[in-house]
């Protein structure tokens, strides 16, 4: 052994220059690999005499060291710069997910009935919300002291006025409207936002949603009016279900009724969406008054009809068993993302 060997490596090591890793890790296995030349010094000072092992033994070792510190030192540097150049991103992140929108239950709702009729062959109309007292009550009948046209249920506008601009309290303002314009034979549904000066509450809200229909002919009878009822009711909850009228009041029609499903959760059995009865009520609906058909012009004698309305808060509440109605209006995202399957494209 001899210690220019030893020298020869120090310069070697000390002239060292890597481009990349890969110069640094092959570097690494010539001086100090299984076969490396460092390694073999090693092997070499093994057949040393006893005597010189003093002399080799230090020098060997800080060679191993400084072998061992270039190799750390160009690696370090180099892997520094190779992230500095290399992409910023840390590409196994992942993506920002992208919230989808989904129809709103009443708009679901709406759509399903509106779809309905359609088939059915019914128009849709649209009329303002800000109504006068003359198309939300006067030609339909109302007297002049019902208790509709009183501050505690409706929200006036300009009250005190013979004709009172108002927020309408039903969209059969609509169908007003549409029996003054339309020409005979009338088919209508009036979808629309309807406001009354109720508390909220679970079961009521100042704001709700109603479809209402009307339907005008020669020879129009309650027949017809129970016929296009239980078709929707089938189509809207299902071909076994049942319908139930109970007689009831409204000011535009007569006679009027109140109508019933029958629970299409417990098939009649009773439970806690009925109440144990097996029907839940979902629509009010009449023969059209003749006082309203003549009111726009039309003639009792020739012509009748029949109408239904419909709040769809509370067909939603019957079709999801959501028993909060402020649930439809608070517009909480992780409400709405219930629905956000039932989307129809
Ligand atoms: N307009 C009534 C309401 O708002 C519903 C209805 C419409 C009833 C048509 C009978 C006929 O409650």
């Amino acid at each position: 052994m001899k210690k220019e060997d030893i020298q020869q490596v120090i310069s070697e090591l000390q002239a060292l220059k890597c481009e990349t890793l890969k110069d640094v890790e092959e570097a690494r296995v010539h001086f100090l690999g299984k076969k490396g030349v460092i390694t073999a010094l090693f092997e070499e000072f093994r057949t040393v005499d006893r005597e010189q092992k003093a002399e080799f033994g230090r020098p060997l070792n800080e060679l191993k060291q400084l072998a061992i510190a270039k190799v750390e030192e160009l690696r370090d540097s180099l892997a520094l710069s190779e992230a500095a150049s290399g992409p910023r991103e840390d590409l196994s992140m992942p993506g920002d997910t992208l919230e989808l929108g989904s129809r709103h239950p009443v708009s679901i709702v709406r759509k399903e009935i509106v779809d309905i009729f359609r088939k059915f062959g019914y128009d849709v109309a649209e009329g303002p919300e800000i109504e006068d007292d003359y198309h939300v009550f006067e030609a339909l009948n109302f007297p002049p002291n019902h208790p509709a046209r009183d501050m505690q249920d409706t929200f006036f506008i300009s009250a005190g006025h013979p004709n009172p601009l108002l927020l309408r309290t039903h969209t059969s303002s609509v169908q007003v409207r549409a029996m003054e314009k339309m020409s005979l034979p009338i088919r209508v549904i009036c979808p629309g936002r309807v406001f009354r000066n109720e508390a909220i509450s679970a079961r009521a809200h100042c704001i709700f949603h109603q479809v209402e229909g009307l339907y005008i002919d020669e020879n129009v009878t309650f027949a017809d009016l129970k016929q296009a009822i239980l078709l929707f009711a089938r189509e809207m909850f299902g071909p076994d279900t049942q319908i139930r009228m109970r007689p009831s009041y409204f000011p535009f029609t007569e006679p009027s009724a109140e109508v019933d499903v029958s629970c299409n959760i417990c098939h009649g059995k009773g439970c806690n969406i009925c109440k144990g009865t097996g029907w839940l009520e979902i629509l009010g609906c009449g023969m059209v008054d003749p006082n309203v058909l003549k009111a726009s012009g039309i003639d009792p004698e020739k012509y009748s009809g029949f109408a239904f309305g419909m709040g769809l808060e509370r067909i939603a509440m019957l079709k999801w068993q959501v028993n909060d109605l402020r649930h439809y209006f608070e517009n909480d995202l992780r409400f709405l993302r219930e629905f956000s399957t039932a989307v129809e494209v």
